[in-house]
Parts: structure tokens; C-alpha cells; sequence
């Protein structure tokens, strides 16, 4: 028989991993950062704690990091090579395994509010492009004018970007210049952004939603891992909810939020073992570089990661909040 645990609920989010430019990082500008993910935080444990849904935590949690410039996520979204915004993001419902997402929409403000209409109204899981933004319009999802998610700081990272040639990754040498310029604690040219929170309930329900721009200079049409179920997001009352943050390609070829599942599901790993195995041992076999959130049905919570840095935070019933940046 298994053991039975109190109903507890627990919170983590993240808001993308990378390089660490430490030197250029001022107390006043990380204080914005863990103001930021406080506040999220408290949202979502206030929900919770008033006995709402996982699944209204997550969407909350996401909302907030989406409509805030420092995150790249809707409002602070990267730009493609054509200077365009393409956003992705995902949700699933732990209970039901019900999931939906929106790959590649220019013009909804908050994408994970969409992604959730999918799950919840279309009968599909996934949808793209214009066609996802008609079918959202008739649902009364809020759709904006493109300029709304482009900010002066992300014009300055594609000009960088394109003027050192770098790739989609911006792996180059003006890197640690534009951290300067920038004020961001992880150099944002070597930052994989992207938002994400996970929930347990005091129901005893898991949910992970996921949110991106995507990367910076990338070329339109691409899509990460964000939206694909199991890749960038996964939830299952059963094992874990998990939402990454990293080099997209990546996480899909190592199906990474999945495989913490399927780990703890049919090896009966832990959770810290499951997440550790993935993000530091089966991901850079891939060269998969960021990290992930995840809380499993018990309310352990692990926020595991192979940059320098990952923006984090974790609330849990009874306990304070905690918010990090480094190690
Ligand atoms: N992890 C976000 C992306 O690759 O688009």
C-alpha cells in the first residue's frame, strides 16, 4: 500500500537560464529579477493556498512572467531574423493528461491563456500560425498589435546578434559587451529564455505550463520545445510536473519534461534523481544547455540546471518563498 501524505501544495516557476555575467550584474538590477519572481510567486500561492486549481496557478504564474519585460516571454519576446515576434507556449493538466498549445502566433498577448483555450475548446492539442490567431479571436482571447511584445532592449540583442553573425544561439564574442550594455544578470546573448511554472494543488493535481519568444535571430518558422507536449512541458498526477527552459532542439530530441516522468514512472526514481539525470547527464549528450522546474505529487520540488544561472523560485505551503539567480 502506498503511504498516504497530507494535502499540501507547493509552486516553482523559472524565467530562463544562461551565462552568468557576474561582473556586470548590480544588486539594484538582480533586486528587480527576485522582485519579479516574487511576485509571481505570491500570486500563484495565493491561488493555491485559497484551494484554487494547479491548473489556474500555472496559467496565472505564466501570465504574469509573460506580461513582464525582463522575461522573454510575450511583452519582451526575442525577435526572429526578419524582426518579427513568433511565440510558443504550452499547458498541461495533470489530472486529465489534457494539453494544448500554440506554436508560431504573432499576434495573441498571452500565450499561455491561448494554449489553454486549445486545450480546453478546439479539440486539438497543438495549433499555429494565423490560422491558431482566427480561431483564438472568435474564443475572445486578447490579440494586440506585434509591437506590443518588442521592447528597445530586444531590438539591441537581434542587432547584436546579426552584426556578430552569430547563429540562432548567439554563442559569440560580444556576449559579454552586450551584458554590459544590457544590465541583465544572465548575459542575456546567452540566455535561453523562456518562462514556465508547475503547481500541485491541495487536490492532489499536478499542472506545467511553458511560455517563449523562442531564440533570439531565429529563422521564421522555427519552433523549440515549448509547445511540444513532453519536450518542454509535461504534467501527470501520476509522477511529475515538469516545465524546461533551454536550447530547444535539444530538449526535444532528449523528449526531456517526458523523460523525468517516464524515469520516476518506470525506474521509481526520485524526483531529484529523475531531474538530475536528465538536465546534467542525458541533455549535454545532446547539447542540451538550460534547465527545468518540477514538482511531483508529493510537493518536492527541484530546480535543477546545467547553465551558469537560471532565474528561479519555489513557493510551498508553510514555508517562504525562495527566489534565485545563481547556483
Ligand atoms: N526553449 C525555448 C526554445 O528553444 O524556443
Amino acid at each position: 500500500m502506498s503511504p498516504t501524505h497530507a494535502p499540501t501544495f507547493a509552486i516553482a516557476i523559472h524565467g530562463g537560464a544562461g551565462t552568468i555575467a557576474r561582473s556586470t550584474m548590480t544588486e539594484e538590477r538582480a533586486a528587480l529579477y527576485h522582485a519579479a519572481l516574487r511576485d509571481v510567486l505570491e500570486a500563484g500561492r495565493r491561488i493555491l493556498a485559497d484551494g484554487g486549481s494547479a491548473l489556474d496557478a500555472v496559467t496565472e504564474a505564466v501570465v504574469r512572467l509573460e506580461d513582464c519585460p525582463l522575461f522573454n516571454a510575450g511583452h519582451g519576446a526575442v525577435l526572429t531574423a526578419d524582426a518579427t515576434h513568433e511565440l510558443d507556449a504550452c499547458i498541461m493538466d495533470g489530472r486529465t493528461l489534457a494539453a494544448g498549445a500554440v506554436a508560431s502566433v504573432a499576434r495573441v498577448r498571452n500565450p499561455v491563456r491561448a494554449a489553454r483555450v486549445v486545450a480546453e475548446r478546439s479539440g486539438h492539442v497543438l495549433m499555429a500560425g494565423e490560422g491558431a490567431e482566427r480561431f483564438l479571436s472568435t474564443q475572445g482571447v486578447a490579440l494586440v498589435d506585434p509591437g506590443y511584445f518588442t521592447t528597445p532592449d530586444r531590438l539591441d540583442q537581434l542587432r547584436r546578434a546579426q552584426a556578430a553573425g552569430a547563429g540562432m544561439l548567439l554563442d559569440h564574442d560580444g556576449a559579454s559587451k552586450a551584458a554590459a550594455s544590457s544590465g541583465d544578470p544572465i548575459d542575456p546573448d546567452r540566455k535561453f529564455g523562456t518562462v514556465g511554472a508547475v503547481a500541485l494543488d491541495l487536490s492532489g493535481n499536478l499542472a506545467a505550463a511553458t511560455s517563449t519568444g523562442g531564440m533570439t535571430n531565429k529563422r521564421p518558422g522555427r519552433v523549440g520545445d515549448t509547445p511540444i507536449v513532453g519536450a518542454g512541458c509535461y504534467a501527470n498526477n501520476a509522477t511529475v510536473a515538469v516545465s524546461t527552459t533551454g536550447t530547444g532542439e535539444s530538449f526535444i530530441r532528449a523528449v526531456s519534461a517526458y523523460d523525468v516522468s517516464a524515469l520516476m514512472e518506470y525506474t521509481g526514481a526520485s524526483l531529484e534523481e529523475a531531474t538530475r539525470r536528465v538536465v546534467m547527464d542525458k541533455l549535454p549528450r545532446v547539447d542540451g544547455r538550460g534547465g527545468l522546474v518540477a514538482v511531483d505529487r508529493f510537493g518536492n520540488v527541484a530546480l535543477p540546471f546545467n547553465t551558469e544561472g537560471m532565474y528561479r523560485g519555489m513557493a510551498r505551503a508553510g514555508e517562504d518563498i525562495v527566489t534565485a539567480i545563481y547556483e
